[in-house]
């Protein structure tokens, strides 16, 4: 009887400690998915999590954290995982959804010369693209004919070509399809000791995901309203320069919400449409903003907008293609909403260009009465 309760108890202990190891095991080294029995211990999965600075994070156990080269934040998952931050630098790659890819010593302006790359690689079959979220994006301006020579974005290995970037292009995006199972690469080329900075964020969305880009569409927003602007919009810094890129040929979609039937396009201020032509001229004659500064159709032959099938209410407009020093409010009703931007290779000639930052908004369905 006495071996028989030494047995027991030496069962129960053994069973405790054996329970005790197998959670430290798990929350150290396995996958967080295992479905886990038994008291004490709790199963997670590797769900969104915000970690430090606000940064989208992966929750984790330390262990996959580390191996993952992340940096472990606030606790989750009842604080037996960590949220874990996943940030990569040149000539690094990631397999991980929400990696920020940033320049070395990040935020500290970086002045290095080379070519950096980031490369990112599909997590599983399912996921079809990714979102760039240009956070930061800040590099040398172009020069005066447009073109992106000092510093250079170039994104490769997508379904698509993407136009190459340079200049202040913080708070935009991108959407790039993966070109079946190819790694898309982010390269990012310096020259020159000049300050600049970049954290950009790459989520990847599956291929069923209902907030996926349709295909093609280089940027994507799913408002009402909201505010469309070119790539290093603004106004340059010299007589002469140029903020507009050469070489754009892209479409920015709209996702058409239920319940609306068009779309309005308006310049967000009197500056905001400088897109062909001589800017500085239209600004002193002080017909910057207006519809004389504005160009259309067959005298928009190298940089400008399309807005299909625009609804207008002076005839000399019938056109869809606007460009110039200004832009006058139009309704388009054509489905998918869609604002195509084109530029050529040269805009030496188109000084003082700011590109164009432009307000939308969705207009209502007429009401259809049966009476
Ligand atoms: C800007 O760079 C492009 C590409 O290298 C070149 O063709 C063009 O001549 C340059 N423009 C000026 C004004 O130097
Ligand atoms: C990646 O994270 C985003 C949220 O940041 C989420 O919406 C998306 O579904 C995730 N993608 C995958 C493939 O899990
Ligand atoms: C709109 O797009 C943003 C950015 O991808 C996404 O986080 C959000 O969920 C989308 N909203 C809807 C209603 O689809």
């Amino acid at each position: 009887m006495r071996y028989f309760f030494h047995f027991i108890c030496f069962c129960i202990i053994h069973t405790l400690c054996l329970l005790f190891v197998i959670k430290m095991f798990i929350s150290e080294f396995l996958p967080a998915v295992i479905p886990v029995f038994g008291v004490g211990l709790v199963r997670f999965v590797n769900g969104l999590c915000t970690g430090y600075g606000n940064l989208a994070g992966t929750c984790y156990t330390r262990r996959q954290c580390r191996n993952a080269n992340g940096v472990a934040s606030t606790g989750c998952a009842r604080s037996i995982g960590v949220c874990c931050v996943i940030t990569r630098t040149c000539g690094q790659s990631s397999q991980i959804n929400n990696t920020y890819f940033v320049s070395p010593g990040f935020p500290t302006a970086y002045s290095g010369a080379g070519v950096c790359t980031f490369t990112i690689q599909k997590i599983d079959a399912d996921v079809c693209q990714v979102r760039i979220d240009f956070l930061t994006l800040r590099l040398a301006q172009p020069n005066t004919s447009g073109s992106c020579i000092t510093d250079a974005l170039v994104i490769t290995g997508g379904a698509s070509t993407v136009p190459i970037l340079c200049g202040e292009n913080s708070g935009q995006h991108m959407y790039v399809d993966f070109n079946g199972n190819t790694n898309i690469v982010i390269s990012i080329g310096t020259t020159g000791a000049i300050g600049r900075a970049w954290n950009i964020k790459v989520t990847q969305i599956n291929c069923n995901c209902p907030t996926k880009a349709p295909s093609g569409c280089l940027q994507y927003f799913n408002r009402t309203t909201g505010t469309v602007t070119s790539f290093n919009y603004g106004l340059a810094a010299t007589q002469g320069g140029t903020r507009q890129l050469a070489n754009q040929n892209y479409g920015v979609c709209i996702a058409m919400i239920r319940g609306y039937c068009g779309i309005t396009w308006s310049q967000t201020n009197t500056l905001s449409f400088g897109v062909s032509g001589d800017t500085y001229t239209a600004i002193g004659d002080n017909s910057v903003g207006t519809i004389t500064a504005e160009m259309f159709g067959v005298n928009c032959l190298t940089d400008f907008i399309v807005i299909p099938s625009p609804v207008l209410t002076n005839p000399s407009f019938n056109t869809d293609r606007f460009c110039g020093n200004g832009f006058a409010t139009v309704t388009s009703n054509s489905k998918p909403f869609v604002l195509t931007v084109v530029t050529d290779a040269n805009e030496l000639n188109d000084m003082g260009n700011v590109g164009f930052s432009l307000n939308y908004a969705q207009t209502r369905c007429p009401v259809i009465t049966t009476t």
